[in-house]
């Protein structure tokens, strides 16, 4: 019969990277030119929901975006969708009598319906959440045997930073050698109870979308920069060792240094691009200062604070009580209603605050 629909839906949090991936090696395959390292959020909140379905009914692969269809036509999305088709199995739902045989998922068409609870391309990762929620969805759907590494080096394809969302957590992406990218792919350094003192807050500065995309600034980047050649042979390697002692040791001064001056190089890079990219605006900067002035008077750092392609802080707080004095330090420098234009916090473990 034509009638019925096999649907399955998943949910997945974004990761901040704590050592960050900027430049490929190979834009295609999305090969970095460095290893990085990051945190992935608790679910629920900054998370991407996915629901695909498949039906004999459907005629053609389609997709829509917080409500919008966007064409699948030759982009990553169609990448993903191949990549995961490619491995599906015999899928028997006895319940409700549907049997699908590894060979009829050529001849079928799925429907993907994705929605992000936060903003879209304002350098807060939703395309990390995104690729890695439908890569998990589609796999699913397809039962896929892949494990979630080999999951990973899928979603990479789709977006390099979403391979790190497969995984909650702390999670490597390891830059690979092999040149077709099989080996560049995402493991766990940690469980998400290793360290669950930390908290993590996002300050938004602006929920406008990004002038510069990843993709053409680490373009950009990797044509001009004399300065991401260096962090990528000299300053990456070693400071992926030191992170992964200090996450292993749960050694906050260490890692607050590490991330801070991590963030601080990749927009140093960012700077060094012809033309120069700008990510942070004046609040970003004045947020750092707040953070940076904060720590040295209390002689061991209190928190972290980390950019993306965008203006809005992510800020990582050695302890929830930290957290508390945090929050009162930046309501305090940018109250409501000011010309500021911070407009709202996210606690990335707990509620939004407006
Ligand atoms: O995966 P993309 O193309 O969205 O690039 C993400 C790059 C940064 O967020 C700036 C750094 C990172 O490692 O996530």
């Amino acid at each position: 019969s034509q009638k019925w629909v096999l649907m399955v839906t998943a949910q997945t949090p974004t990761n901040i990277a704590v050592i960050k991936y900027w430049g490929k090696r190979d834009e295609k395959l999305i090969l970095p030119v460095n290893d990085s390292i990051s945190v992935t959020l608790d679910p629920g909140h900054l998370c991407t929901t996915t629901t695909v379905s498949v039906s004999p009914a459907f005629t053609h692969d389609r997709m829509w975006l917080n409500g919008q269809e966007i064409s699948l036509a030759g982009g990553r999305f169609q990448t993903c969708l191949r990549e995961i088709r490619s491995r599906a199995c015999d899928v028997h739902d006895k319940e409700k009598g549907i049997k699908i045989n590894k060979k009829d998922w050529d001849g079928l068409h799925v429907h993907i319906a994705s929605f992000n609870n936060f903003p879209t391309a304002a350098g807060l990762a939703s395309s990390a959440a995104g690729f890695a929620c439908l890569v998990f969805a589609l796999g699913k759907l397809m039962n896929v045997k892949e494990d979630q590494s080999q999951l990973s080096a899928i979603a990479r394809q789709g977006s390099g930073s979403a391979c790190r969302s497969l995984y909650g957590g702390f999670v490597k992406w390891i830059m690979g050698k092999d040149d077709k990218g099989t080996d560049s792919l995402a493991v766990q350094l940690a469980d998400e109870k290793h360290w669950d003192e930390l908290v993590i807050i996002i300050a938004v500065v602006s929920s406008r979308q990004k002038e510069t995309s990843s993709t053409t600034g680490m373009r950009d980047t990797v044509e001009t920069s004399l300065l991401l050649q260096h962090r990528a042979k000299e300053v990456v390697p070693k400071r992926i060792l030191k992170m992964e002692e200090a996450i292993r040791n749960r050694d906050f001064t260490s890692f607050a240094q590490l991330t801070c001056t991590d963030s601080n190089q990749f927009h140093a890079v960012c700077l060094d691009t012809c033309p120069p990219i700008f990510y942070m605006n004046d609040t970003s900067h004045r947020i750092i200062s707040l953070v940076e002035k904060w720590n040295c008077s209390e002689g061991t750092p209190q928190v972290a604070y980390t950019f993306d392609a965008g203006p809005n802080a992510v800020m990582i707080a050695r302890d929830r009580k930290t957290a508390t004095l945090l929050l009162q330090k930046l309501l305090y420098t940018f109250p409501p209603n000011s010309d500021a234009d911070l407009n709202s916090f996210v606690l990335g473990d707990k509620s939004i605050l407006k």
